[in-house]
């Protein structure tokens, strides 16, 4: 039976705010400010700004030449240029791709229900309180559900009419949002301590392997690389598309929705004098303060409350999306599965996935790590030495659509060198928060 004609984006700006809205998301609200105060702040944005130029920019434009090239979810894509060897490497993105989406739905539930709360009732001044009743439990597990049936949904509608139509109206409605509630931020008495703390580095920190760790990683998670998800929608691109331009854009989007979800966060902790409960619970650190801070700014404080809510849940939806995708046009490829029947089966694997996650906050904690710190790292490490070594010649793949660009020799150079050597560091010196990890997850199993 002959395969129906691969689906392709119907505009640029279609592909162009997917991939930003799968890299804008639960990363750069949640995982970026909770990293940022648990690494001192300014020397942190600092080094995630570095590693998103050094390693991240220069992977996001592996994968999308790869992707675009092979025309396929990564595990053929990897097939295809490398030789059957190398499908582990796609094998460990979609294991990726599971793990990550089972805990992030977690957390999108919780925003989906504070997003409600606010709207039904108002925000909650005890909010370290309100988050241990929703953190974990059963609401949890409902609210995790909700948001996957959400997901499955909109993955099941396929590429053009549910991710496309999904991110052209979700992603500008989101930036609008964080932006004012960044002018808001800036009226607050108080604020200018949380602009000291985000902007003036110390040198200490700067020179702090573990920060090293944690902004590599970041920059990773936030950027949606080393699982595949940028390679599966750039399959979807046909061969005029720019694509070094498209990294930039992409890039530059991720991370200014980053740091002007920054630019709300911290001010309105040293505002209202909640820096010290940042970093105590790193998972729940946004999930408690910025609600205690709504709280205390009164019926202005419940409306800027929900709309940051709202907006936060448009990202995770969008990202979410992003990363179900990934395993489920694998399993179309592999299998010759309909979206709809892989949607159905791969969306019930992941709910369940989840559960434990929804059980218990330390191991969705052990789960991140383990992704964030590890799995995306591996997998950006085995796609550097892929592109760099294996393929026969990325830069004329790279250069398709490209002409004029004069840099991608540096480009070849940076993954076959830089790139593996910094993660391989990165890795070295992460071996033991793995460990941790993987024991936490064990002892939770057994
Ligand atoms: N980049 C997304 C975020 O910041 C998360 C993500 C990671 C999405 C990996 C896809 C793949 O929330």
């Amino acid at each position: 039976m002959a395969r129906a004609a691969r689906e392709q984006w119907s505009t640029r700006a279609g592909f162009v705010l997917a991939a930003v809205g799968s890299a804008v998301g639960l990363g750069n609200m949640w995982r970026f400010s909770y990293l940022t105060a648990e690494n001192g702040g300014a020397a942190f944005v600092l080094l995630y700004v570095a590693m998103t130029l050094l390693v991240g920019l220069p992977v996001l434009l592996a994968e999308l030449v790869v992707g675009r090239g092979a025309r396929q979810s990564p595990i053929g894509a990897l097939a295809r240029y490398g030789g059957s060897r190398w499908r582990a490497l796609g094998f460990l993105f979609v294991a990726a791709g599971f793990l990550i989406l089972a805990y992030y739905s977690v957390i999108a539930g919780w925003t989906v229900r504070y997003a409600l709360v606010g709207l039904l009732m108002g925000f909650d001044g005890d909010a370290g309180e309100r988050f241990g009743q929703l953190a974990t439990g059963p609401r949890a597990l409902f609210w995790h559900l909700l948001f996957m049936v959400l997901t499955a949904g909109l993955v099941m509608g396929g590429v053009r009419r549910g991710i496309e139509r999904a991110s052209l109206v979700l992603m500008p409605l989101l930036f609008a949002i964080v932006v004012g509630l960044a002018v808001y931020a800036a009226t607050l008495p108080g604020a200018e301590a949380g602009y000291r703390y985000y902007f003036q580095p110390s040198f200490e920190e700067l020179l702090d392997v573990r920060v090293l760790r944690d902004a590599a990683g970041q920059a990773f998670f936030s950027l949606s690389l080393g699982m595949g998800a940028m390679l599966t929608y750039a399959s979807y691109l046909s061969r005029d598309t720019h694509l070094p331009a498209e990294s930039a854009v992409i890039a530059g989007a991720d991370f200014a929705v980053a740091f002007v979800a920054g630019l709300v966060v911290f001010p309105m902790l040293f505002a209202f004098g909640l820096e010290g409960e940042v970093g105590e619970s790193t998972v729940g650190a946004l999930f408690i303060t910025l609600p205690h801070a709504f709280a205390e700014m009164g019926g202005a404080g419940r409306v800027v409350g929900i709309f940051f809510f709202v907006s936060l849940v448009v990202g995770a939806l969008t990202s979410a999306i992003s990363l179900f995708e990934v395993v489920v046009s694998s399993l179309m490829d592999a299998a010759d599965f309909e979206r709809a029947h892989a949607s159905l089966l791969l969306g019930t694997v992941v709910a369940l996935l989840g559960v434990p996650a929804a059980s218990d906050l330390d191991v969705l904690g052990a789960m991140d790590t383990l992704a964030g710190n590890v799995l995306l790292l591996v997998g950006g490490l085995g796609l550097a030495l892929f592109v760099g070594w294996r393929m026969d010649d990325p830069v004329a793949e790279a250069a398709a659509g490209a002409s004029g660009i004069r840099w991608f020799g540096l480009w070849r150079r940076l993954l076959r060198y830089a790139v593996p050597a910094v993660l391989g560091l990165v890795l070295w010196f992460a071996r033991e928060d793995t460990l941790g990890a993987l024991a936490a997850l064990a002892g939770a199993g057994g």
